[in-house]
């Protein structure tokens, strides 16, 4: 007996014996009126055999349930070597349960190293578009990498215009470090407007990741290639850390309630090998990514283990609550796993892909200092501990990339910050918003001197909208800044800002 009549039979019988419970209830040919893959398709962490195929059904995706019916829903996946999968390497089928949004995850396994494929979705008689994706290079090898690194889609503030640019990039991957949704309620005078009020509850979080995936452009950006995601504050509160809310208006037990609404509602939309947990408040997001011997992506998260921040946030003086050397930004377990790991790892380029930026920015002129207490800047003994550890383990072949702060920065990182004789261990590449922050504007050469004078490890400054595509090989890795000229209205032109190389083992970063 065919196993799917088989499946879809027994839901018939369940369904009019109505003695199994309505989650056990599968239908496997479920009618749709409206296409249940409005939100599109997405991949991720790639492995040398395998990765993540994402996506979810959702017929009317800014009702309750995206206007399924309550019923767990068979959806079958294919992967083809060719566009018109005329050649199916493999297919297989997924259930999409009410309890994870119909959201499915297929863990793919068994591939070939450093191929790409295609796939799709199909259920009910309804067709996904096409993703590719392709897996990493396998152990040993060293094949060149390009990958983008984007951040901060704030839908209110502008169009995914850059996202339209980045699925015509000839890239692998895309590192997405965070701030993908936001959580603020709706706020008509902008560009375009949220859908609700402030976002709190599951199903809140969930029709706001609808609103978002419903873009056609982060749509082509998630098909063009795999993504690595990794979440920042907007992905739950502005600036949480830990279980401390944004203002301190919740309660720890609000607070934990809240964490687990969006880490829930973030695995559920994003294409990631991320083990489920009992606790959704507790889920932890950091993990590995090997590209070949080439690179190793360590995927950070600067919100969940962080202390609070110090001395009333913003930017401020240093206070001595911000030199507490217990005060940390990974936690003990993320910063032991990191570090160890940076000593073990033979790989060539040791990435951190994370949040805030690394490096110190004292926005206050002459002996006055000032700087973020939400970057690492408000955790100096954290932050110098670990640089100490990249330059006794990592020197010269670790590359920081960052999101956050809806500018582009490029920032040559010390062992030590607050010894200025300490060399150059890293690089930071700091990646603008790809809407978060409007339009932007010049920065003035006389402002950007001025800042540099403040902060010599500072190579340049600019403030569009955009993302990093990066060109890595065993020698140099090359950062080129891709920007537009406003997002309030669509469709504008991308260009190279300006470009920076590292070169492998050696100090510093260089123009060009
Ligand atoms: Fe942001």
């Amino acid at each position: 007996m065919d196993r799917r009549l088989f499946v879809s039979d027994l839901a018939r019988y369940a369904a009019l014996c109505a003695v199994v419970p309505n989650v056990w209830r599968v239908t496997s040919r479920p009618r749709f009126a409206d296409d249940p893959f409005q939100l599109g398709v997405a991949s991720g962490d790639p492995t040398p055999s395998g990765g993540v195929l994402w996506t979810r059904l959702a017929p009317r995706p800014l009702e309750p349930e995206g206007g399924m019916n309550g019923l767990r829903t068979t959806v079958t996946w294919e992967l083809a070597d060719d566009e018109v999968f005329t050649k199916i390497v493999k297919k297989g089928t997924a259930t999409a349960a009410p309890e994870l949004s119909y959201s499915v995850h297929v863990n793919l396994e068994g591939l070939a190293s450093d191929r790409w494929y295609f796939y799709r979705f199909m259920s009910g008689g309804a067709t996904s578009k096409i993703g590719r994706f392709r897996t990493a290079p396998a152990s040993g090898a060293t094949t060149p990498l390009a990958f983008a690194v984007a951040s901060c889609q704030h839908w209110e503030q502008g169009h995914f215009t850059a996202l339209g640019h980045l699925a015509r990039e000839e890239i692998d991957l895309v590192t997405h470090l965070g701030d993908y949704i936001y959580e603020y309620a709706g706020n008509s005078r902008n560009v375009r407007t949220h859908v609700g009020l402030e976002i709190r509850t599951v199903d809140d979080y969930r029709r706001r990741y609808a609103q978002y995936k419903s873009d056609p452009l982060l749509q082509a950006a998630h098909e063009r290639c795999p993504w690595v995601v990794t979440w920042d504050d907007h992905e739950v509160d502005n600036n949480y850390a830990g279980l401390m809310g944004e203002n301190g208006m919740e309660s720890v037990e609000q607070m934990r309630q809240r964490r687990a609404a969006g880490y829930q509602a973030w695995w559920e939309h994003q294409p990631v090998r991320v083990p489920r947990v009992q606790s959704w408040a507790d889920l932890s997001i950091t993990r590995t990514i090997d590209w070949g011997a080439l690179a190793r992506f360590w995927v950070m998260d600067t919100r969940q283990f962080r202390d609070d921040q110090a001395c009333n946030d913003g930017t401020q003086a240093i206070c001595d609550t911000a030199r507490d050397p217990k005060r940390g930004m990974l936690g003990a377990a993320q910063e032991q796993w990191l570090v160890n790991g940076l000593g073990a790892s033979q790989a060539k380029w040791q990435v951190l892909a994370q949040q805030v930026m690394m490096a110190p920015y004292d926005a206050a002129p002459g002996d006055d200092v000032r700087v973020s207490m939400d970057q690492w800047s408000g955790y100096p003994v954290a932050r110098d501990r670990l640089l100490n550890e990249v330059a006794r383990r990592a020197a010269n072949r670790t590359v920081v990339i960052t999101g956050d702060i809806h500018t582009n920065w490029v920032n040559e990182i010390r062992s030590d910050f607050a010894r200025p004789d300490r060399p150059v261990v890293a690089a930071e590449f700091v990646a603008t918003s790809i809407s978060s922050g409007g339009n932007g504007s010049d920065v003035p050469t006389a402002r950007l001197d001025a800042m540099k004078r403040e902060n010599p490890h500072l190579k340049w400054f600019e403030n569009r909208r955009g993302y990093i595509k990066c060109t890595v090989d065993t020698t140099t890795w090359k950062a080129d800044y891709r920007s537009v000229p406003f997002v309030d209205k669509p469709d504008a032109p991308i260009a190279t800002a300006s470009s920076w190389r590292v070169e492998h083992g050696r100090p510093g970063i260089v123009a060009g």
